[in-house]
């Protein structure tokens, strides 16, 4: 993860200690959302003495722990008793150790602390990157990952006028795009040799879909260019300075339909024959659930009130970014820019609300390692 000196995973790391998932309703909704998906897709797996899942860049867990929770009762509801062994993924940053409190039920919400609510549950976690293969040949049933696979292995470069590839210049662009086509054979191959034969593989990737729309860009006020616009003012009052500036570079790429489906539309590529076979694709937009709260409030909510509870669930997996660009400054001096920097945005979003929001795009895919 090392490049030129800059550690990829400390630019990506979400805010530990639970800030995570409790500052992340729509990641969680998301999340819920596809939770039918993957019951359909255990129902559908050749016979096993065991059910072996993965959740793949899973953060805390707290965001998937509801829907695991339901998976896992519906199983039982149908009389399957099997043993299941649960392994979390995440960077060797993550902060498992909140992770395995949640699902024993001594932090978070306790009602979906799965391994509390059913015998039999073993959880695991591994903090090995999934670009690699992480478990034994042939031996995982089920993969998933939610809003995950966006982050690239290593940053090719610093883009030099924007914070994301997303709305970089066309030669940064290109240096994402080629890293993340490498990243995304990468985690197909590693999931092809994990996977028994019949195995799925579910992700909800974070991408771009075919009105061009991502995340926070989906015809409101445009997050990144916000996140920009405020990241540059500092610089041009001289509070940070040209390389700090330049060093906020999300490690990220949104790919298209089209890029993510690029592996198995060619029958020759190395995902086909490794015998990773696309049963279907999608897109889903899904609105911001602090925007909808707003809305709802109907005028019992200020606008002030709104910026408080939009700009904590950006900040829960952006400020590492803008952290680490500050690197070598006095904790508390990055504390106080930050903070500053997120101060900045809220006043925006409370002097006038309109627009402003975070809706999700996901290009859900979900993938089976062929029996022949
Ligand atoms: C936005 S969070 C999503 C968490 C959770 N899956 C959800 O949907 O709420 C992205 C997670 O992916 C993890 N991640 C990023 N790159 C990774 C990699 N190469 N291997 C494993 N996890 C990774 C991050 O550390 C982070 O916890």
């Amino acid at each position: 993860m090392e490049k030129d000196g800059i550690n990829t995973q400390d630019v990506l790391s979400m805010r530990g200690a639970g800030y995570y998932s409790e500052r992340t309703a729509g990641a969680r909704n998301v999340i819920n959302d596809a939770g039918a998906m993957v019951v359909a897709a255990i129902d559908d797996l050749p016979n096993s003495d065991t059910l072996r899942i993965a959740d793949y860049g899973a953060a805390d867990g707290g965001t998937s722990q509801q829907m695991w929770n339901m998976v896992i009762g519906s199983r039982r509801d149908a009389g399957d008793k099997r043993q299941v062994e649960m392994v979390y993924t995440d960077l060797a940053s993550n902060d498992f150790s909140t992770l395995f409190r949640m699902m024993q039920g001594m932090q978070g919400d306790h009602k979906h602390a799965y391994q509390n609510n059913f015998e039999n549950v073993f959880v695991h976690g591994c903090g090995t990157g999934f670009h690699k293969q992480l478990m034994t040949s042939a031996s995982l049933h089920l993969g998933f990952s939610a809003t995950a696979m966006h982050y690239v292995s290593a940053k090719p470069m610093e883009i030099p006028n924007h914070v994301h590839a997303a709305c970089a210049d066309a030669v940064s662009k290109l240096a994402f795009a080629k890293q993340a086509a490498l990243d995304w054979q990468n985690i197909l191959l590693a999931r092809a040799a994990e996977l028994v034969p019949g195995g799925r593989f579910i992700c909800l990737n974070f991408g771009i879909d075919d009105e061009g729309r991502y995340l926070g860009n989906t015809g409101g006020k445009h997050m990144f260019e916000h996140f920009h616009k405020i990241w540059k003012a500092l610089y041009s009052k001289n509070n940070i300075t040209k390389d700090e500036y330049e060093r906020a570079t999300f490690v990220q790429y949104y790919r298209t339909m089209e890029e993510f489906c690029a592996p198995f539309a060619d029958p020759n590529s190395e995902v086909s024959r490794a015998g990773l076979v696309l049963k279907s694709s999608s897109s889903k937009l899904t609105k911001c659930p602090y925007k909808a709260a707003f809305l709802n409030a109907g005028g019992k909510m200020s606008s002030m009130e709104y910026a408080q509870s939009l700009i904590p669930t950006m900040r829960s997996w952006s400020e590492t970014v803008f952290k680490t660009a500050l690197k070598g400054r006095d904790s508390s001096e990055i504390n106080n820019i930050v903070d500053s920097f997120y101060q900045s945005y809220a006043e925006e979003v409370a002097d006038c609300p309109e627009g402003h929001a975070m809706d999700y795009v996901h290009i859900i895919l979900d993938i089976e390692k062929s029996i022949a």
